[in-house]
């Protein structure tokens, strides 16, 4: 039986790290995963423009020297790049692209249709409004990440992101054939099909929780708000059909934790924020789920390999390890004074990351 699995080291492709005190609580989780990570810009108020992309990123790397100051991480982890993202909104114009690609700090726009998420009040309201922003990214080649829900009441949720294909990403796709898009967090056999006949300027991100559940750990024995996220779970032939884009997809599918930190008094609560937090075991959920599947030594092409060849950056020097042994999910982790439950807290995993 393997006890031991070496990987280039991997980046995270789509993440939360939020603000404050709740960024300080964070990032040294990331930061002992990952060598870099496309931090998502939907904060209070969202990452609308250049300058608030830079200030951000100066806060993230000051957190970043807190914790090496602290001992929470060591000089490599502390060497953790923010890949920073701009929030799409109606007002983006041809010129705030321009300039953000110019910088060599934005990486990336994100899509968030209005209201599909949390914190996306500010989203893009039409389509059509955002033309000229999309052709400035498709001519500098700066990526659009999308969140894939439509957010129309009358669609079930549970079928909002196969909508989205046919009301957003096919018109897309036929209006900007050029520019590079990733379906972020994909959670359907209909969108794993999508990517995968989409051609190269076409990717997905897949969380591990998305690999390892289906909508049944929502419900297993009572309501179970640490198992909510958007886009919600699916049913079990959702999950395999991710497990097999993850494992034998090819390299248009890459690692996105979705890493999405939330107190626990806001999971459980009458109207329970949506976001799992997997920052401090991702590589070890991934492992489970792609080992679960006999494909481990398909692991480094997913965590390491492709995100960076779409994005066009060049891979990590460098290792991480995992070893084969088995350790509890701890219950909580201190959060910005309170408290944050880990997805599958007090279950046990079998692999434990160990230093390069
Ligand atoms: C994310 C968050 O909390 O910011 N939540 C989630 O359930 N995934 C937003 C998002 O990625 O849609
Ligand atoms: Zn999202
Ligand atoms: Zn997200």
């Amino acid at each position: 039986m393997q006890t031991q699995l070496t990987l280039r080291r991997p980046d995270d492709w789509h993440l939360h790290l939020r603000d404050g005190a709740a960024l300080r609580s964070v990032i040294a989780a990331s930061a002992r995963q990952f060598a870099r990570a496309i931090v998502m810009p939907n904060l209070k108020p969202p990452v609308t423009t250049l300058d608030a992309a830079q200030a951000y990123r100066g806060r993230i790397l000051r957190a970043l020297n807190e914790a090496r100051a602290a001992g929470e991480i060591d000089d490599l982890a502390a060497g953790f790049e923010p890949l920073m993202t701009l929030y799409l909104t109606d007002n983006t114009g041809a010129q705030d692209i321009l300039e953000a690609k110019a910088s060599g700090l934005v990486h990336a726009v994100k899509l968030y249709p209005a209201g599909a998420t949390t914190n996306s009040d500010a989203g893009v309201s039409d389509m059509a409004r955002v033309r000229p922003a999309l052709e400035a990214m498709q001519s500098v080649g700066l990526p659009l990440l999308v969140h894939g829900e439509v957010t129309d009441p009358q669609v079930d949720l549970f079928d909002r992101e196969q909508v989205f294909i046919d009301r957003v990403m096919l018109p897309l796709r036929r209006d900007f054939p050029a520019l590079k898009v990733v379906f972020e967090h994909i959670t359907t056999l209909q969108a794993a099909q999508y990517v995968a006949q989409a051609g190269e300027l076409t990717a997905a991100t897949i969380t591990a929780h998305h690999l390892l559940y289906n909508r049944n750990a929502l419900f297993l024995g009572g309501v179970r708000p640490h198992w909510y996220c958007l886009p919600v779970l699916k049913r079990e032939t959702h999950r395999q059909a991710l497990v097999q884009a993850a494992t034998r997809g090819g390299a248009q599918f890459f690692l996105g934790t979705d890493s999405a930190p939330h107190a626990r008094h806001l999971k459980e609560h009458a109207c329970g924020c949506a976001g799992c937090y997997t920052a401090p075991h991702a590589l070890e959920l991934y492992a489970a789920a792609f080992e679960a599947a006999g494909a481990l030594d398909s692991l480094e092409a997913f965590a390491s390999l492709n995100g960076p060849r779409f994005y066009g950056l060049p891979v990590n020097e460098g290792q991480v390890s995992l070893r084969r042994t088995a350790w509890q999910i701890p219950d909580s982790l201190p959060f910005d004074g309170e408290s944050i439950v880990p997805l599958a807290a007090g279950e046990s995993l079998a692999w434990q990351m160990v230093a390069g």
